[in-house]
This record gives C-alpha cells, structure tokens and sequence, in this order.
C-alpha cells in the first residue's frame, strides 16, 4: 500500500496515543533516563547556547510519527515520499530534489562531485560556516577565501566574491543569512553574483537559516527561473527543531541533483525517525511560526541587554546573535564555561572581538546576561 502523508501522519498521532510498547517496558525506560547522556557529554545543568540549536524542539506532530517509526524501523525508508511532499512544497519538479542525511552531507557531496579535477578550487568566505570549504580541502581542492569586512557591517561584496573566481574555480559556496553574522545576500545580489559566474562554477546556498527569513525571493526562485548553475540546500535541523535527526535536502537542476546522487544521498541515506518526522513537518507553518516567534523574542531580549551593557552585535534572522564583546573574548568565553554556560568565540571565524550566542529558552537566555553582566563587573 502506498503511504500518503495524512495517513501516515494520522495512524502516528493515533499509534502514539496508545504508546508504543518499546516505550513501555521498565528496561526501556531505565536506560533511556538513566544510562543515555542526554546532555551530550556537557557537565549537568549546563547551558547550551553554542550550537545553533532550536531549543523549542520539533512539533508534536513530528515527535509522534518519529515515535512511531521506531517500530518500522526494520525497513529502510521510503525517500520518495520526501521528495513528493517536497516537490509538492516548493512547486519545483521532484528530479531537482536531494535528500541528505543533514543538508551537510549534500554540502559535502559538492567537493566530491565538483571538485576532484587537478587544480580545481572553491571561493568562500573567512568569516563564515567552515566546515564545507574545510571538507573542499581534505579533498584536495584549494579554498579561495574572501573576507567580509567591519566596515561593511560584514555584508557580502559582490564584486569581491566574483574577483575572487579563475579559470579553476568550480564551486562558489556561500551561507545565507550567514553563520556566525547573520547577514542576508539580497535576491538581486543573488541574482547578480550568479549572473557573474562563468557557466564551469556551481553556486552553492547554504540555506541552513533561511526559513527564518519571513519573505522575499530566494535562490530556489533562481532555480526555478530555468538557472542551471546553482544548488540551494535546506534543513530540518534549525527551523524544525530536529538537528539530532539528520534530515535535510537540496534543489538544483538535474544535472547537479543526478551527479551528487551518484556520490551519496542514496535511498537509505535517510534515517527512519528523520523520515517519518519530515513527513510530519514540511510545510507545517505553526511550527515554522512558533520558531519564527521564538527567535524574534530571543533577538528583542539581547538586543536590549546587550545594548544596555553598550555591546554593539549583529543580530540577523537566524537563531543566534553575534556580539562585540571587544579583545577579552575569549577570557569571558572561559568564565563563563566554568560556570557551565557555552558560547562560540569568534576566533574560529576570524572574528576574535566578537561573540556568537545561541538563543536558548528564556531561563537560559538570563542565565547567560546575568553571568556575563558579573564576570564584566569584575
Ligand atoms: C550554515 C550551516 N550550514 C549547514 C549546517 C549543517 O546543517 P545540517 O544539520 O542540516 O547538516 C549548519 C549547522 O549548524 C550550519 O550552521
């Protein structure tokens, strides 16, 4: 019987409701409070704001038919429900869809695809999400790296990006709103800098926060209106709530979808819970909503303290804000890990005066300003 996606999702909310017998049986319920770590190797009673994570958690709806799923976890999943109810989603044809284990893997997949060829290279930018250009060079390909720059309040430069291409570059990758700035690449820009490339570069969006993004035109439009050079990816794992699953996809034109399938983003690269939970989640605007909310709280909350304490930060869509907290970062960084409160220094981006805070759950959120106002007053 062919699955559709309101069957589904009604049997799990139904089958969940009864409770699942694996989570029944005492032995089950012993591990899972007792021997698992849920706190990820973090001391207890930590506070997490280093890791870009959704602290509101994935919707009941995707907590249920993920619970359900366990039970049909002996068969690998059925990816091509997710790239219909995808397709469906976006209005874009389901043969320019990936489905990866994270968007991650399909980022990785773009080295191994594009960038094997003798001296080929990729542009990125310094002051950014590293992990893709780093995985460009344990390939063997070379970075070319492009800074943003304070006095352009860390706004990507067209033109800087573009002067950056040769001959040899296959893979322009940039990340938008970026990590850690939160700065947004407009459409036109978009538009504009894709427009720049010569036809042997793929552009890559890193679309890891975009959904935080209320409106606007975006690279998947670009797609749509018949480019054949470009590849947006997407994940569950911030909007969602749901990093821990490791669902994600991509859009492209089928040339670029047919060649990074054939590295990876296999039929069974999709976990069972993350297929049942994305199931439950595209398209669930209450959800996207609800994150939408809790971000634009979090952001007014840090806004006001840290303007209050004369720390400027940058403060874009996404789920964190980067502070200026000046040449003792990394001192204030240690301080407050000792008192178990986690954030990013800014020298991983190249951007040592600068701090980047995850927003956490209100409690977290003033655990972490009233920590940081006691370690600045001493
Ligand atoms: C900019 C950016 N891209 C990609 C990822 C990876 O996301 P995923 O969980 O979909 O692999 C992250 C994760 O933090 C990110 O910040």
């Amino acid at each position: 019987m062919k699955i559709s996606r309101r069957n589904f999702i009604g049997s799990a909310v139904a089958t969940a409701a009864a409770a699942p017998a694996i989570f029944n049986t005492p032995a089950h319920a012993e591990l899972a409070i007792d021997d698992i770590d849920w706190g990820m190797g973090f001391p207890e009673g930590s506070t997490l704001l280093n890791r870009n994570e959704n602290p509101i958690g994935p919707s009941v709806k995707a907590i249920e038919a993920a619970k359900m799923s366990i039970e049909k976890s002996f068969r690998y999943a059925d990816r091509i429900l997710i790239k219909k109810l995808l397709s469906e989603h976006h209005d874009i044809d389901e043969d320019h869809i990936m489905v990866g284990t994270g968007s991650g893997e399909i980022l990785n997949l773009v080295s191994v695809a594009f960038l094997r060829k003798e001296n080929a290279n990729m542009v990125a930018t310094w002051e950014s999400y590293r992990p893709i250009p780093g995985y460009a060079e344990k390939m063997g390909a070379k970075v070319k790296w492009v800074n943003l720059k304070a006095e352009d309040n860390y706004e990507y430069d067209v033109g800087r990006l573009l002067g950056a291409v040769d001959d040899n570059t296959r893979a322009l990758f940039m990340v938008t709103p970026n990590n850690p700035t939160g700065t947004v690449l407009s459409f036109e820009d978009m538009n504009r800098l894709l427009d720049g490339l010569p036809d042997q570069v793929t552009l890559i969006v890193d679309g890891a926060y975009a959904d935080f993004q209320e409106d606007g035109k975006d690279g998947i439009d670009l797609i749509k209106a018949g480019h054949k050079n470009i590849l947006v990816t997407r994940t569950f794992s911030k909007i969602y709530a749901m990093a821990g699953l490791r669902c994600g996809y991509g859009i492209a034109h089928p040339n670029i979808a047919k060649e990074i399938s054939r590295y990876g983003c296999s039929p069974t690269s999709t976990n069972m819970a993350g297929f049942a939970a994305m199931a439950a989640s595209i398209g669930d605007m209450d959800h996207v909503n609800k994150s939408r909310r809790f971000v634009s709280n979090a952001r007014g909350y840090y806004k006001k303290e840290f303007a209050e304490l004369g720390i400027s930060v940058l403060a874009g869509p996404p789920i964190f804000i980067l502070a200026e907290t000046g040449a003792n970062t990394n001192q204030i960084r240690d301080e407050l890990r000792k008192q178990k409160i986690f954030v990013r220094a800014g020298e991983e981006w190249g951007m040592p005066n600068h701090m980047r805070v995850s927003y956490g759950l209100d409690h977290e959120n003033e655990i972490f300003i009233k920590a940081l106002k006691e370690i600045l007053a001493t």
